[in-house]
């Protein structure tokens, strides 16, 4: 049976992205770019996932699932070095080695698993994925003799002006024999233009040797876009935004203004839902049918029930249940639960709180570590109170309540079932069920007062 490791190259700088933040770690809708490339490595059928990680390590290690093994490259030498990183972590393995760039997060799980079938099927030592593109600017060209075998790969900076002109590219994806790979990279030097170890080195190593070389063209000139700086980030974000897009539109999800519409690869929508524009849908997000989202939505790591509304809102790390309607303007912070049937209106903020079945927040509210029954009215203008400049405290809420507006809760404070508080009021003590709470003073009216001021000719300003 063949035997197959994958090594992902991720420890280089990105000089060309002009960045503190690693190259892979640039977010690409809500996820770094190499989340992309690992999720299409994870449908090889690998033993061993290797990531090289360099710059940055500690940042990018943080960002690699369960399954990825990080390897380390003490100084970025060059592609070729990287590779001689995974050497030691890989000493047990014998099989074939699939080389893959971290900063190509276009590149789909077809692609590769072509890669490896043709690498299988030729029994080649070493197989690449070239590409035929318009505009081979930037990257290594594949350059072949008369009879069309490949003799080697040479970089942009190191090309003739002749090889310039070549448009078959490396894109950057290669399978190896596991022991030709490590034995010719320990006779690759850098003497080129950038002084760099380049793992395409290997080939010409290969041609010279007389060993077999398997190419696969890559069918999609947009899947081995390399990312080397923000315009190429912003090229790849482009085709990745269109290609998830249409993927949901095809499984019946309105998405009334694609361009203007983002959707991480993790989220999930259900049918017959309407997309506005401006609205991003990030994390691990799940969205029901039958919802209307947007415009200007901001939703990330959500769960979302079926025929909800949310209009121009920002709600992370939360649960909204089914037939709620939230905003315009409104903010759903991280643990904050709706029930279904709920109402969370305008200019309304809600932190770690529940919100129980058809209860209302309609306007102008903060609700913070609250808990919220069935049924309950909150006034417009109505605050918990949960900081008390040293602990967060909770305030609670029974079903059938009624807060009048501009209600001051400051917790830790309970108001009963069914209780109402007077409009205005500061509650600092619980309320009991059925009782009604009002905290202010008596209102005086001093009858004629404003008739006599007029007449002293007071009131009135010149
Ligand atoms: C590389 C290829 C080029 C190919 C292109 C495809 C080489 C020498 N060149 O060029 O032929 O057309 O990719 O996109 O391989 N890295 C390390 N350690 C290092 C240097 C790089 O881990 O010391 C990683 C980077 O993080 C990156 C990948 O290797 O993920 C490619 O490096 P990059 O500098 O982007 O190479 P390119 O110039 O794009
Ligand atoms: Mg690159």
């Amino acid at each position: 049976m063949s035997r197959l490791a994958v090594i992902v190259l991720a420890a280089g700088k990105g000089k060309r992205m002009k960045s503190s933040l690693p190259k892979v770690l640039h977010p690409i809708l809500g996820e770094p770019m190499i989340f992309y490339v690992l999720d299409s490595c994870s449908a090889l059928p690998a033993e061993r996932w290797l990531v090289v990680l360099g710059h940055g390590a500690s940042e990018v290690e943080k960002h690699l699932p369960s399954w990825a093994e990080p390897v380390y490259q003490e100084r970025p030498l060059g592609t070729g070095d990287a590779v001689r990183s995974a050497e030691k972590a890989l000493a047990n393995f014998e099989g074939s080695v699939m080389v893959v760039c971290g900063d190509t997060p276009l590149i789909t799980r077809e692609t590769l698993l072509s890669l490896w079938e043709e690498h299988k099927i030729t029994k080649a030592k070493v197989t690449l994925l070239t590409a035929q593109v318009s505009s081979p600017q930037g990257y290594g060209r594949v350059i072949r003799d008369k009879s069309g075998e490949i003799v080697k790969i040479v970089e942009e900076k190191d090309a003739s002006e002749e090889e310039k002109k070549e448009r078959e590219i490396n894109t950057g994806f290669y399978l190896f024999e596991k022991e030709f790979l490590f034995s010719a990279l320990t006779r690759i030097t850098p003497s080129n233009a950038q002084g760099e170890f380049y793992l395409t080195d290997v080939v010409r190593i290969a041609s010279e040797e007389g060993i077999r070389i398997s190419s696969v063209g890559a069918t999609d000139e947009e899947e081995i876009l390399g990312v080397n700086s923000r315009v190429e980030l912003a090229k790849a974000g482009e085709i990745l935004r269109k290609r998830i897009n249409e993927k949901w539109m095809r499984e019946g999800v309105t998405i009334v203004d694609p361009t203007f519409t983002y959707i991480g690869p993790r989220t999930k929508i259900g049918k017959d839902t309407v997309i506005h524009p401006l609205t991003t849908i990030f994390g691990e997000s799940e969205i029901g049918e039958g919802c209307e989202i947007g415009p200007c939505a901001e939703l990330l790591d959500v769960k979302i029930g079926r025929a909800t509304r949310i209009l121009y809102a920002v709600a992370h790390q939360c649960k909204v249940g089914e037939g709620v309607e939230i905003g315009p303007f409104a903010r759903l912070r991280a643990g904050t639960e709706i029930q279904n049937g709920a109402k969370v209106g305008t200019f309304v903020e809600i932190k770690k709180s529940s919100i129980g079945e058809g209860s209302k927040v309609p306007h102008l509210s903060y609700i913070g570590d609250a808990t919220i029954g069935k049924g309950v009215n909150v006034g417009a203008g109505t605050i918990t109170c949960n900081f008390d400049g040293f602990r967060k405290h909770r305030t609670v809420i029974e079903d059938e309540a009624f807060i009048g507006s501009d209600t001051m809760l400051v917790a830790p404070v309970k108001v009963g079932e069914k209780a109402f508080t007077g409009a205005g009021s500061t509650i600092t003590q619980d309320v009991p069920p059925h009782a009604l709470a009002v905290e202010r003073s008596e209102q005086k009216v001093i009858k004629d007062w404003a008739k006599k001021k007029r007449k002293k000719g007071g009131g009135k300003s010149e």
